[in-house]
């Protein structure tokens, strides 16, 4: 488990981060698609020593009615981290954390998806964090979207999500755990990639215009990367383009 002290310098004189990476470089990813039966689509995610599943259930009927809407169907989005998937145990169920990131992850994927097809329906989205190491509400995100594609949800695009921070006075890509808990921003985004259009944007920490427009671009970069990994997965699991 990596330490839980601030590092002495995030990057050496070699321009390398503590985990040996460049600042440009991305933890090393892997997705796969279809991995529970019972779920109607699913992915399994890692990145990094992040572990997380994402399953979508639906489209189906909404239930109690009250909640539906007429003309299209509701997402519900459920990020949840398990009590073991920290250093220190979690404590179980949903805290103000949990809700916010289920919140604006839930808009952030729901201009991809064609809820109009859908109406008086739900889609439910749960993802599962089960080792987490900074970066998950965005490595969920990118889970979600595939395991949107598996269940066969018609979308105008994925959606890629992946964050960008500030260490010793330069942004770098997708930061680790003690990049997060010690540098000085994080900002996580997400983007359907054909279009480029950035469905999430948060900030957390301190940084000027300049460094806040170079975080963006930088994580863009990233989301191009995952993107890459998403079709591939995909592939995989279904063939051709
Ligand atoms: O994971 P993400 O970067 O999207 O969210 P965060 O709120 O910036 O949390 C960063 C990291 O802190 C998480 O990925 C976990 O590794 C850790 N964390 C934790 O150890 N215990 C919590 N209750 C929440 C987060």
């Amino acid at each position: 488990m990596a330490k839980k002290e601030k590092p002495d310098q995030f990057i050496d004189d070699q321009s390398k981060r503590i985990d040996g990476r460049e600042i440009n470089e991305l933890r090393e990813v892997n997705i796969e698609v279809g991995v529970l039966e019972r779920a109607d689509g699913s992915a399994y995610i890692e990145l990094g020593d992040n572990k997380i599943i994402a399953a979508v259930y639906g489209p189906r009927e909404l239930h109690p009615r009250h909640l539906q809407e007429p003309d299209r169907a509701i997402i519900r989005y459920k990020y949840s981290m398990a009590s073991f998937s920290v250093g220190d145990r979690k404590r179980p169920g949903p805290g103000r954390r949990s809700k916010e990131i289920s919140k604006v992850s839930k808009e952030a994927l729901e201009s991809a998806i064609f809820l109009e097809k859908y109406p008086k329906s739900v889609i439910d989205i749960f993802v599962e964090i089960l080792e987490s190491a900074a970066g998950t509400r965005t490595t969920c995100l990118t889970a979600a979207s595939v395991a949107l594609a598996d269940a066969g949800i018609p979308m105008n695009d994925l959606v890629v999500s992946c964050a960008a921070g500030k260490v010793d006075d330069e942004i770098v890509l997708d930061i680790n755990e003690l990049e997060d808990n010690f540098g000085d921003a994080d900002v996580p985004i997400a983007m359907k990639p054909n279009t480029e259009d950035i469905t999430l944007l948060q900030m957390d920490g301190d940084l000027s215009r300049d460094e806040l427009e170079k975080s963006i671009e930088t994580a863009k970069q990233g989301c191009k990367i995952l993107h890459e990994e998403q079709k591939k997965a995909l592939k995989e699991r279904y063939g051709g383009e």
